[in-house]
């Protein structure tokens, strides 16, 4: 299994990649946190990109097409999230998958309007244990877990005009990717606004992976 999960911020890709991981043992590479883990290391590249990243605009596509390539044939099975995110990196993409051989099985789109996002982004926490994400209401961090001690965060980029910035290239660059994809017969869009288990369960109906 080969998967792309599109969608604005906050649709759930991480939240879904996540589950979907769990339940099919698919790799969930999410550009965002290879972009986070790279700040975090304090690395030259690293350094290169956080402004990037905290302003909530996309890294350039010569940057992150190479951060993502060495994660495309590291596994048999993949959910991607976050990449590609305009059409330029989708053809990046194409080339790389053909060089490798792999052949994507389907694009899938979390779609929900952008007053439910800011809302869902404005309650996002994020484990700094684990890396799990979790939302003050819809999914609440646990307390006193061993299997998952937090600290609980809020992410840097999750400022008010920074969510702002990231739908409008949204809407602007990534959504059309929607049309690149559905030309392919590779499309399938699923309903975001439903609750994170049932999102999860159409997905894996919508792949052939459902139980
Ligand atoms: P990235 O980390 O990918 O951030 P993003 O695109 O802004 O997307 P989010 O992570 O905000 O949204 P999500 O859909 O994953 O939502 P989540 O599951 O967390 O990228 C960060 C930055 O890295 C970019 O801005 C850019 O700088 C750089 N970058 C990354 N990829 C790049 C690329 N390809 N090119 C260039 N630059 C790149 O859910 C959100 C919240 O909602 C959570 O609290 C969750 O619990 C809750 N929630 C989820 N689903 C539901 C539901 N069904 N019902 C209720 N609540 C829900
Ligand atoms: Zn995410």
């Amino acid at each position: 299994m080969k998967i792309i999960l599109l969608g604005p911020q906050g649709a759930g890709k991480g939240t879904q990649a996540q589950r979907l991981s769990q339940r099919t043992g698919a790799k969930h590479i999410s550009t965002g946190d290879i972009v986070r883990a790279e700040i975090k290391s304090g690395s030259e590249l690293g350094q290169k990109v956080q402004d990037f990243n905290d302003r909530g605009e996309l890294v350039p596509d010569e940057i992150i097409v190479e951060m993502a390539k060495p994660y495309l044939d590291d596994a048999d099975a993949w959910l991607l999230d976050g990449f590609p995110r305009n059409e330029a990196q989708a053809k990046a993409l194409d080339d790389a998958l053909k060089d490798l051989g792999i052949e994507l099985d389907a694009a899938v789109a979390l779609e929900a309007p952008d007053d439910d996002l800011v809302q869902r982004l404005s309650g996002r926490r994020t484990s700094d244990a684990t890396g799990r994400v979790y939302h003050v209401e819809h999914d609440p961090p646990p307390e006193n877990s061993d299997e998952d001690p937090g600290p609980f965060v809020q992410r840097k980029d999750d400022t008010e005009e920074a969510i702002r910035r990231r739908l409008d290239i949204y809407h602007e660059q990534t959504e059309p990717l929607k049309d690149y994809y559905a030309e392919r017969g590779l499309l399938t869009t699923v309903d975001a606004r439903q609750s994170i288990d049932e999102v999860t369960e159409e997905i894996l109906a919508a792949v052939g992976e459902g139980r």
